[in-house]
């Protein structure tokens, strides 16, 4: 980004990561330099700190002509619909993460843009995936809407680099703990509820059984990893699909027993409800080595940090 005069676009900016993000980015390039853009009103979290602008990311035309009336040569597309939800509805998931995603890499094309970021997900892996350190590159059988449409979204991200050289980057996401924008209705975001519980009323009612490993990873690092992968230079980026990306790997249990420490008279129950299938079809853990070597990426938090940063923070 150094010599590109352009401008970037967050798409999805009131979301859990779009508002930390867009605080990232407006620190590092500055805000004039950093549109936001949500289907709904402003996140407070942003007020003040730079431009924003209501948008539909299935409105092509909306999308094209912010981009070329703002100078925008860089795109994040965050918009989405998430795990839990998409399991509710399956077909307005599919929807919104295809359209979105089609029409920022159409517009990418004919406007000839710098760069595209649009995260994937471990969800993209399904039930005859490795369990442990699950490779890049490995059986990819998703079995929620929501992997399926970021399985899908990974092979048009690769076709769009392949075919017309559009230069878009991508991330299979863990889950993602932070305490400043609430979490969007994803599988993982007991890890978020509890830490609230644990504040407000000292026991957590977890919707997942207490041994299920899931991967994931504090926002701190997501957005760093997001960023450096931006900034990499283009020989470094070996896929365009998208890459594993890992923090730590926790249950249920190891996570309220950390927050004993801190709190010791917490208590927490397990009442699993339809969530715990789609944590079950995932892997407890991911090998992103090809991420540590192409763009030397490293994560900084580990469990104890994570716990004693949230319960810092809420
Ligand atoms: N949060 C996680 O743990 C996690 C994990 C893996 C991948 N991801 C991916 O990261 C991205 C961002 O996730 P998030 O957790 O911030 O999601 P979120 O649900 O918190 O935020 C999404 C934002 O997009 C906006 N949006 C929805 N439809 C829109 C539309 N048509 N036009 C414009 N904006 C629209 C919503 O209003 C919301 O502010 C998504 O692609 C998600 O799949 C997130």
């Amino acid at each position: 980004m150094s010599n590109d005069t352009g401008r970037i676009l967050v798409i999805g900016s009131g979301g859990q990561i779009g508002v930390e993000l867009t605080i990232a980015l407006r620190k590092k390039y500055g805000n004039d330099r950093v549109i936001a853009s949500d289907l709904k009103d402003e996140s407070p979290l942003l007020t003040g700190t730079g431009a924003f602008y209501q948008l539909d990311a299935l409105n092509k035309e909306q999308v094209q002509l912010l981009i070329k009336e703002q100078h925008i040569t860089q795109v994040y597309l965050l918009a989405a619909v998430l795990s839990a939800v998409g399991e509710q509805k399956p077909l307005l998931a599919w929807d919104i993460n295809m359209k979105a995603l089609m029409n920022v890499l159409e517009i990418a094309r004919e406007e000839k843009l710098k760069r595209i970021f649009w995260p994937s997900s471990i969800a993209v892996f399904g039930p005859t995936s490795p369990k442990q350190n699950c490779p890049q590159h490995t059986i990819i059988e998703p079995s929620t809407v929501y992997g399926i449409s970021k399985y899908a979204g990974e092979s048009w991200c690769e076709y769009y680099f392949q075919k017309y050289g559009v230069d878009v980057r991508s991330l299979r996401y863990p889950g993602i703990i932070s305490y400043k924008s609430a979490p969007g209705g994803g599988t993982t975001d007991y890890a978020i509820d509890i830490f609230h519980e644990a504040k407000k009323n000292k026991s957590y009612n977890c919707f997942l059984k207490e041994d299920t490993y899931l991967p994931m990873m504090y926002m701190d690092d997501a957005i760093n990893a997001t960023m450096e992968l931006m900034e990499a230079p283009l020989e470094n980026i070996k896929t365009h699909r998208s890459y594993n990306l890992a923090g730590i790997s926790f249950s249920p249990k190891e996570i309220a027993a950390e927050i004993q420490k801190h709190i010791p008279d917490f208590t927490i129950h397990y009442t699993p409800d339809f969530r715990q299938a789609i944590a079950d079809s995932w892997p407890q853990s991911i090998d992103d080595s090809e991420a540590r070597a192409d763009w030397h990426w490293q994560h900084q938090y580990d469990l104890a940090a994570i716990v004693k940063d949230m319960l810092e923070h809420i």
